[in-house]
């Protein structure tokens, strides 16, 4: 089965998912509005076509607005012709400083969760953000074509101890734990603390508050997180079996060398990383491409952004190769230097 076959299969079992499996809902507000620009900028052309006066300013206008109609009447497939994602894009200054849209969408996405999804019920939860995202808001979490392939990898590596950086709004976190066996933990670092809050409130909701620690920090703040990972939460050599890296683009290559300073892996841990082609991290597909069939061995998954299906994206799953110095594992927290069973790689 290729990798479209797989995805589509997936979708399939979404009760509520993408755009071809979606139950009838009202029109968008993006619809309505775009409906209207047009609609009024088309009569304002006709008027002064009459009159003999210059139109095309109106008539451009039309045209934009009839793209993005027919783009949220088709379920929206064009990311760039969402007024969420234009949105995103005018205020990505201020995403980059702050880590939010800044126009309560994040918040907002929380809120849909608490009124539309059932309490405790994780694939309620997950199912609730995707819907928030498709009809909605766009948001920057992995999304479901690109979660599925997280989810693929989590149960390739039957995790005990699992790292994520970048947990945003806590989407992807709930994918990870709903694939990793029972008794498995995830630490989710987040430099947001508004972020982290409502992260946090996402998986409380879910019912899987107990099995996810938000850590607020960044792995670059000159050692403070990582004391605080090594001393607090016992992360020891060895001792991590999957690492989810989605956060700033430039920090994936800094701070993968900073987990495999504290030799935190082990041979068979594996390294997803989300995001690389769009925006874009060139320096670790780099790193990646450059030491493939060394220390490390890495599938390139070709994707696409989330929530549409137009801009492709890469998802790189690398596995750990070599072995680490601290043999037999962690002695101060027992934790096992080898994969939890055998791994077949994808
Ligand atoms: C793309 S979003 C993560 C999406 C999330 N993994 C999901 O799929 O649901 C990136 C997140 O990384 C956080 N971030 C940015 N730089 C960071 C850093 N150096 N360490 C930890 N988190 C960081 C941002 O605040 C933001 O919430």
């Amino acid at each position: 089965m290729d990798q479209h076959d797989d995805l589509a299969a997936i979708r399939s079992d979404h009760a509520v998912d993408t755009h071809r499996g979606r139950p009838m809902v009202p029109p968008s507000p993006g619809l309505l509005a775009a409906t209207g620009v047009g609609g009024l900028a088309g009569l304002i052309a006709i008027n002064r076509a009459r009159r003999g006066r210059s139109s095309w300013p109106h008539w451009s206008l039309v045209a934009g607005a009839t793209a993005v109609a027919v783009n949220e009447a088709a379920g929206k497939p064009v990311v760039l012709l969402r007024w969420s994602a234009l949105r995103l894009f005018l205020g990505m200054k201020h995403l980059l400083r702050e880590w939010q849209v800044g126009d309560g969408r994040e918040q907002a996405m929380a809120d849909h969760v608490s009124s539309h999804a059932e309490p405790g019920d994780i694939d309620d939860a997950i199912r609730a953000i995707d819907e928030f995202c498709w009809r909605k808001s766009f948001l920057i979490n992995v999304g479901d074509e690109k979660g599925a392939i997280l989810d693929r990898a989590v149960h390739r590596a039957q995790p005990r101890r699992v790292l994520e950086l970048g947990s945003y709004c806590g989407y992807s976190a709930l994918r990870i734990i709903r694939a990793m066996p029972s008794g498995a933990h995830l630490w989710s670092v987040e430099v947001s603390p508004a972020n982290a809050a409502i992260a946090r409130r996402v998986w409380e909701h879910a019912g899987v508050g107990d099995r996810v620690t938000a850590v607020i920090g960044f792995l670059g703040d000159g050692g403070r997180t990582i004391r605080r990972l090594r001393e607090q939460d016992e992360f020891g050599a060895g001792g991590l079996d999957l690492v989810f890296i989605d956060h700033a683009k430039e920090e994936y290559v800094p701070d993968l060398e900073r987990i495999l300073e504290q030799g935190w892996l082990h041979p068979g841990s594996i390294v997803v990383a989300d995001n690389v082609r769009f925006p874009g991290a060139p320096e670790y597909l780099d790193y990646m491409r450059r030491r493939d069939g060394h220390d490390w061995r890495t599938v390139e998954h070709h994707t696409h952004v989330e929530y549409q299906s137009v801009l492709p994206d890469l998802v790189l799953e690398s596995e750990y190769q070599r072995p680490t110095t601290a043999g037999a594992g962690d002695a101060r927290t027992g934790l096992r230097a080898t994969p939890p069973g055998p791994n077949p790689g994808p």
